[in-house]
């Protein structure tokens, strides 16, 4: 088969303990004057108040907006851009969880393009490069300093919408896991769950071959050479030390490990795409208002025994990534042991094992099967294809907690 690889990424990712204090460095890169979008939390730290105080010494001016809220509101976003249009900023730093980032890439995309954000829902609707955005992430999980996407929640939508574009992707990420040390064990395990749901489903993802126009017309586009090697790595990384970092927060190599995997998902999944487990949290999350990576956590095990007939090889490299070796049952086995650890994995940093956990009502797995097969892009990026009968079996026998029934 034709080798065929694409990937889309930052100009700049910079990684590591510290890596924080370099901001003002980059900055100065892209003008005097910065919109620093963040949440009230961080914006409350001695962190956040060192950085600004290096950018003040780098003759870099900045407006905060702090009040950034989970899951960015669509009129939150309004309401930002309007506070900083007369500031005319050069660029726009996101520092805090996906939130602020996204945030940050939306304040950027209304700041230099105008209009309204539901103007861009969907993919490639942005018409051309913002003002740059640095992302600087304080959780490790979505990965948004480097996806070409935006989350958003819309008052006027029941599930949650995203903006798709190249344009959206920041100049430049700056990771330091020293930022993530104050995350308690439960955003750990949930934004990194989320992580490792990015890298899996990523690295399962159809295959769709040497087709030139593809990236020209999609932001995902499924699996490729480049993209399995971010995504291996992140599997790597998040196998050995998310448990770690659930356990005990103040472990630094693990803080790092974790960071740097969800990083590298983020490479994996913002040019490959996502799959069936994220189609379902987004109706999900919408009844039940639980976290994203609880949901999309919650259904990675059914979703990939579902998968097991397409993808049962890539399952079994998932499982070596983790460290597990292969025994006498050859791909299939390694692929189904390798699913059983993954369920070992959540359970021990206390994700759900079942969609009846998140509160889903029974009555509702029939709707939720039907807006998940709604969501194309994501359905699409599958191994294995859906129809009706087989999207509602899966939900039913994630609600049930029925691995063999996800077939
Ligand atoms: N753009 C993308 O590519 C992408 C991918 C996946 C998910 N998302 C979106 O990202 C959002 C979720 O982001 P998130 O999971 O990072 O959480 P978040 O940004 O919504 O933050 C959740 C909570 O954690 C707190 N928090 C953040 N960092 C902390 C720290 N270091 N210590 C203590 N508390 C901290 C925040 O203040 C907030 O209260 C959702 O809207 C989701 O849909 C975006
Ligand atoms: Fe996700």
């Amino acid at each position: 088969m034709t080798l065929f690889a694409a990937v889309r990424l930052p100009r700049e990712i910079l990684f590591g303990k510290g890596q924080r204090h370099i901001l003002a460095n980059v900055a100065s890169k892209y003008g005097r004057r910065a919109l620093l979008c963040t949440d009230e939390r961080f914006a409350a730290t001695a962190a956040f108040a060192e950085m600004r105080s290096a950018l003040a010494s780098a003759s870099i001016e900045t407006f905060v907006y702090g009040r950034t809220l989970p899951d960015v509101p669509r009129d939150s976003v309004a309401v930002c851009v309007e506070q900083a249009r007369g500031f005319k900023p050069d660029m726009v730093i996101g520092i805090g969880g996906g939130s602020c980032l996204d945030m940050a890439k939306c304040a950027a995309l209304l700041l230099s393009h105008g209009g309204r954000l539901q103007d861009y829902y969907g993919e490639f609707k942005v018409p051309g490069p913002t003002l740059p955005v640095i992302a600087v992430p304080t959780t490790a999980g979505t990965g948004s300093e480097v996806t070409p996407v935006a989350v958003i929640s819309d008052p006027d939508r029941t599930l949650k919408v995203g903006v798709s574009s190249p344009h959206l992707i920041a100049t430049a990420a700056i990771c330091d896991p020293d930022l993530t040390m104050t995350c308690p064990a439960s955003l750990t395990a949930i934004t990194g769950a989320d992580a490792l749901t990015h890298a899996i489903e990523a690295f399962t993802a159809i295959k769709r071959g040497a087709d030139p126009t593809l990236p020209q017309h999609h932001v995902f586009i499924g699996k490729s050479a480049l993209t399995d090697h971010f995504a291996l790595l992140a599997i790597k990384l998040l196998g050995r030390s998310l448990e770690k970092a659930y356990r005990d927060g103040s472990n630094a190599d693990a803080r790092a490990d974790v960071m740097m995997g969800a990083m590298a998902a983020g490479c994996a999944f913002g040019t490959a795409g996502t799959a069936a487990a994220h189609a379902v949290q987004y109706p999900v999350g919408a009844l039940t208002h639980t976290a994203h990576g609880l949901g999309v956590a919650t259904m990675l095990p059914y979703v990939m025994h579902y998968n097991l007939p397409a993808a049962a090889s890539e399952i079994a490299e998932v499982g070596a990534a983790l460290g597990l070796t292969p025994g006498d049952g050859g791909p299939q086995a390694l692929a189904r042991a390798t699913i059983a650890e993954i369920r070992r994995l959540f359970l021990a940093i206390e994700i759900p094992s079942k969609l009846s956990q998140l509160g889903l009502a029974e009555d509702k797995i029939d709707w939720t099967a039907d807006q998940a097969l709604g969501i194309d892009r994501l359905i699409k990026n599958n191994p294995r294809p859906f129809d009706g009968a087989a999207k509602r079996r899966l939900v039913k026998a994630a609600y049930d907690g029925d691995i063999a029934g996800a077939n």
